[in-house]
Formats: structure tokens, C-alpha cells, sequence
């Protein structure tokens, strides 16, 4: 159990207007040296995340795994893969962020383990037909002998999403679903072993104090009866349609682990990451006895304009609302192009592009990049409800886009032969200091990913106490937002502005966000804040600020 902390007096419902901010553990702070973030890195420079104010952590995975997908292969839910540290670092961890007034949200991965999980090996040795193999999806194939997967399900990753294995004579035998990499076996949610396994995991890590969940693939575990062909194969890889998304039985699950959270008290909390649309069916994932947030990425995927934003925040409020949930706004995570590179890309009307590197046609601009992105995230850290800010945004890294093939880590790259680049470029080791070996991130200049020249001058170093800077006012604008509680407020649109500006008003700050290309009036009042220069009250283009209506 974890000791008092200054959170006891802090609301229950504290997720529902909450900042919060992602670690991504191999690439926050490296505390020995070897190249890849662990826990005593992030617990050393814990203080810095805690200066720019936000109310919560949520840790990408750091347990046991063969980080074939970078810890997204769990082969021990229960415990601290070495590469991060140990488990007294992980109650540490939790001891400290408390400590310091921040929650701590762990990552689940239910849908499927490592293959080097206990339970996939003993699947491996055991027959056919065996409890063993029941806990996963082994089916057999099909064609004369079998040797045809048993339907068209593709991999996420790219690739089939069934494996065949060598059964005990030698042959080849059952093949296994895997909707990810083929070293990520699905579990088979139809047994309810399973359920009684993962009801274990979260009460092992909310016996160590942790605060909620954020859970991954949260659409995919329950498949359609029958494993029928998916009919919409060649669609988006990250699309929600086809026979093993957004399944009505999925549900079920959370309600039941809903059940285990309430059994900790009424302040545990789960978020949903499940890529549905519409979003009103996103919402269903947060009706009042599932889960407490879905990330918003039909938010994520809106492109940098001011129509297509109103539309989404509308949309957002009245999906959300209608299930009595808060929105949980996001623009940017480990999965995804940075929104300071994606928001500088010529063809944003794309979609979000499945990396980005040397050879992609379509290269953002990174003042324009930085310049949206900033005033992107001035927008929506005052809309009502809850934001993820993933590490690094606050620095306005771009995405790095000059990796070598030879360096690249993430299976998507592989799978497609390296025609999707995937998502490393998003994951390289962030600065800390300009002159520091790897920028701060250890002191041996060892990194995982290699780190580009143009991180010296983003360093965290080089931004701290810089007017100006996107540090400053990602620290400006979570301040004033909870000065404001503009979190817990509600939004009423300002009339009178082009189309091309986004404009409201919530508890009393009026929000003008300018993605048109001509400057834009502000209204009478205080400035607190603007994500770029003002001349003579006048916004400038993919700028926004906040104002103060006299009252
Ligand atoms: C979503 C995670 O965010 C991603 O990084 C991972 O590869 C897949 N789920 C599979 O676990
Ligand atoms: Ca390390």
C-alpha cells in the first residue's frame, strides 16, 4: 500500500478535468547509461514534469517484455522488465509522484501478450484442443491440409495476422491470431481464465497505489462469433471496422473491471484507448459503469481548421455529454506523427500519415509546424474537460523524420518492408540540456534511437524561465486554465468571427484561435495569454489567445 500523500483531499472525480502527461519510459531520462529511459530516470527528473503543473502520469508499459513492440509484448504483467529497473523502483515511482501531488495511471495491454509470456509457452507445448491453448485464439486452417490461414484477417502492423505452429511431432499444425505483431499472441477473452487473470493485474497494481488504467486496445479484445473474413480489409490499418473491432461483448469487461476499480474507492479510474468512430460510439466506452475516459482521436485527426475543428468539438461535447463523460482531448502520443510535424504537412486532408521519413512525398514545414501546433495545444488545453499531453510536445518537438533504415525499431517498419516507416520518429529520447551528452538524457551520449541535431536548441534547458518559449506557454496556459477551471467549464461559440477562426467563451475567458490567414481583431479585455506575438491587439494567423471579458 502506498503511504498518505498529498492527494488525499483531491476530488474523485479529478480525471474528469485532469492534465495529463504521458511517459514514454524508453525515451524519458536514462538513469544508467545504457541508452534506453528506465524508472530511477523518470523518478529523478520527476520534479521537473511537476513543475508545468498537470495533475497526472500515465507510464507506457514497463514490464517484463522482449520489447518487440517496445513493451507492448507483456510477458509479465506483475513485474519491472530489467531494462526499466525493478518493482521497488515501479512503488518508488508511484511513492514519489504522490509525493509530489501528481496520480499515476499504468498501462494495461489485455488484448494480447509476448510470446514469451508463461501461459503462450505452455499454449505452445500443449496439444491441440487443450486447456492451455484455450487461453489464446489457435484455430485450425484452412485448405486440404490446412495450410491456408483461417480467414483474410490482416496484422495492424502489417502483414497476416495469423501465425502456424509446429505442433510436437514436427509439423506444421494450428495457426494463432495475432492482430498485432506475431510475437503478440491475442488472448481468447471467451475463456474466462483470462478474465480472472487480468482481474488479478489490476488489483496487483492497485494494491501498489496506482491511480487508473489506461487501456490498450481497448476495441479489440472480443472477436465476431465465427471469425468471419473481414470486409473491410484494405481500409486504414488504425480504422475501426472489420470483425475484431468495437465487438458489443467487449463491454463486459468493463464493467467488470470497473467493479475491481470501485473495491480501491471511487477516485480509480481506466481510459479507453479504442480507435471507434463515430465518436458517439466511442462514447459507449465511458457510459457511467465502464470506463472514465476514451481518447479523443477522432480530435486528434482533425486537421489544422477552423470548420472541420468547430465540427469536432461539437460533435465531441454532444457524444461525450450525452453519456454524462467528460472529452479527453489529445493531439499527440507514441503512435502518431507529432502534431508540431503533422500540422506542418501540405496535405493535412491525408489523414494521419503512418510516419514519416526520407523518402515521404509529403515533408512538413517546421515553423509553420510549430507555429500551428502551439496554438493547437492553446486550444485545447481550454476546452472543457480533460487533455494528454505525450512527452516532449511541451518542448514543441517536431517528429524526426532522418533515421536510417538500419536504425529503425518498430515492427510496422519491418512488416511492410519498410514501406509504412512507422512510428520511431515520434519516440526518440527527448532533451533535457543543450550541451549535455545526448541532450541530457543520460550522461553516457548512448541512445536508443539517435537524437537530431536540432533537439540542442528545443532542450529543456534552453526553454525554462524563456518568455516566449513553447515551454513557458504550455506552463502559462495549464495554470491559467486551472485559474479558470476552465476543465470543469463549460463552452458557448462567439459569433462575429470568419469562419476560418475558431472562437468561444468558457467561464469568462474568451478562447480566439485563427487558422485563417488574415489577423483577426481580439476582443475587448485582458490578454493572459497568446501562443504567438500580438501586434496592436491584432492575431495573427495560427496564433491563439486567450482573453479575459471584463465582467
Ligand atoms: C496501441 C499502443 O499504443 C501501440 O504502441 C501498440 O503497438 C499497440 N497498441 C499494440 O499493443
Ligand atoms: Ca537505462
Amino acid at each position: 500500500m502506498s503511504a498518505p500523500h498529498s492527494l488525499v483531499n483531491s476530488p474523485a472525480d479529478w480525471w474528469r478535468h485532469a492534465v495529463i502527461y504521458q511517459v514514454y519510459p524508453r525515451s524519458f531520462a536514462d538513469g544508467n547509461g545504457d541508452g534506453i529511459g528506465d524508472l530511477p530516470g523518470i523518478i529523478h527528473r520527476l520534479p521537473d514534469i511537476a513543475a508545468l503543473g498537470i495533475d497526472a502520469i500515465w507510464l507506457s508499459p514497463f514490464y517484463t517484455s522482449p520489447q518487440k513492440d517496445a513493451g507492448y509484448d507483456v510477458a509479465n504483467y506483475c513485474d519491472v522488465d530489467p531494462v526499466f529497473g525493478t518493482l521497488a523502483d515501479a512503488e518508488k515511482l508511484i511513492d514519489t509522484a504522490h509525493d509530489l501531488g501528481l496520480r499515476i495511471i499504468v498501462d494495461i495491454v489485455p488484448n494480447h501478450s509476448s510470446d514469451q509470456h508463461e501461459w503462450f509457452q505452455e499454449a505452445l507445448a500443449s496439444e491441440p484442443g487443450s486447456p492451455q491453448r484455450a487461453r489464446y485464439m489457435f484455430h485450425e486452417g484452412k485448405g486440404d491440409s490446412g495450410e491456408l490461414p483461417p480467414n483474410n484477417w490482416e496484422s495492424v502492423f502489417g502483414g497476416p495476422a495469423w501465425t502456424r505452429v509446429i505442433e510436437s511431432e514436427g509439423t506444421p499444425g494450428q495457426w494463432y491470431l495475432h492482430l498485432f505483431d506475431s510475437s503478440q499472441p491475442d488472448f481468447n477473452w471467451e475463456n474466462p481464465e483470462v478474465w480472472e487473470m487480468f482481474r488479478g493485474v489490476l488489483r496487483f497494481w492497485l494494491d501498489r497505489g496506482v491511480d487508473g488504467f489506461r487501456v490498450d486496445v481497448a476495441h479489440g479484445l472480443i472477436k465476431e462469433q465465427g471469425l468471419p473474413d473481414n470486409a473491410y480489409a484494405k481500409e486504414a490499418p488504425l480504422g475501426n471496422r472489420g470483425p475484431f473491432w468495437d465487438q458489443d461483448g467487449v463491454h463486459e469487461v468493463y464493467r467488470d473491471w470497473h467493479k475491481v476499480l470501485e473495491g480501491y474507492g471511487p477516485d480509480r479510474m481506466m481510459c479507453a484507448e479504442a480507435w471507434v468512430l463515430p465518436l458517439e460510439k466511442m462514447a459507449w466506452y465511458v457510459r457511467e459503469d465502464e470506463m472514465h475516459q476514451a481518447f479523443n482521436f477522432g480530435y486528434l485527426a482533425t486537421a489544422w481548421d477552423a470548420t472541420d475543428l468547430r465540427n469536432v468539438i461539437n460533435e465531441s461535447l454532444s457524444a461525450f455529454g450525452g453519456v454524462g463523460g467528460p472529452s479527453t482531448w489529445v493531439l499527440s502520443n507514441h503512435d502518431v506523427v507529432r502534431h508540431a510535424s503533422r500540422m506542418g504537412l501540405e496535405y493535412q486532408s491525408e489523414g494521419q500519415p503512418t510516419g514519416i521519413g526520407p523518402l515521404s512525398p509529403n515533408k512538413p514545414d517546421a515553423g509553420l509546424g510549430l507555429a500551428r501546433a502551439r496554438a493547437a495545444s492553446a486550444l485545447m488545453l481550454a476546452l472543457p474537460g480533460s487533455a494528454y499531453l505525450y512527452q516532449g510536445e511541451e518542448l514543441g518537438l517536431p517528429e524526426v523524420i532522418d533515421i536510417p533504415d538500419e536504425m529503425r525499431q518498430d515492427p510496422t517498419f519491418f512488416r511492410t518492408s519498410g514501406e509504412r516507416y512507422g512510428r520511431d520518429g515520434c519516440r526518440v529520447p527527448i532533451p533535457w540540456e543543450s550541451n549535455a551528452p545526448a541532450f541530457g538524457f543520460n550522461d553516457t551520449g548512448k541512445t536508443w534511437l539517435p537524437q537530431p541535431d536540432t533537439f540542442s536548441s528545443l532542450a529543456r534547458s534552453q526553454q525554462v524561465g524563456v518568455a516566449g518559449s513553447t515551454l513557458e506557454l504550455y506552463r502559462s496556459v495549464i495554470e491559467l486554465r486551472s485559474k479558470h477551471a476552465l476543465g470543469t467549464g463549460s463552452l458557448e461559440w462567439l459569433t462575429g468571427y470568419p469562419d476560418s477562426v475558431v472562437a468561444f467563451v468558457n467561464n469568462g475567458v474568451a478562447i480566439i484561435a485563427n487558422a485563417g490567414d488574415g489577423d483577426v481583431a481580439l476582443p475587448e479585455g485582458d490578454i493572459l495569454v497568446s501562443s504567438g506575438e500580438l501586434s496592436d491587439n491584432l492575431l495573427g494567423p495560427d496564433t491563439t489567445a486567450w482573453v479575459k471579458l471584463p465582467s
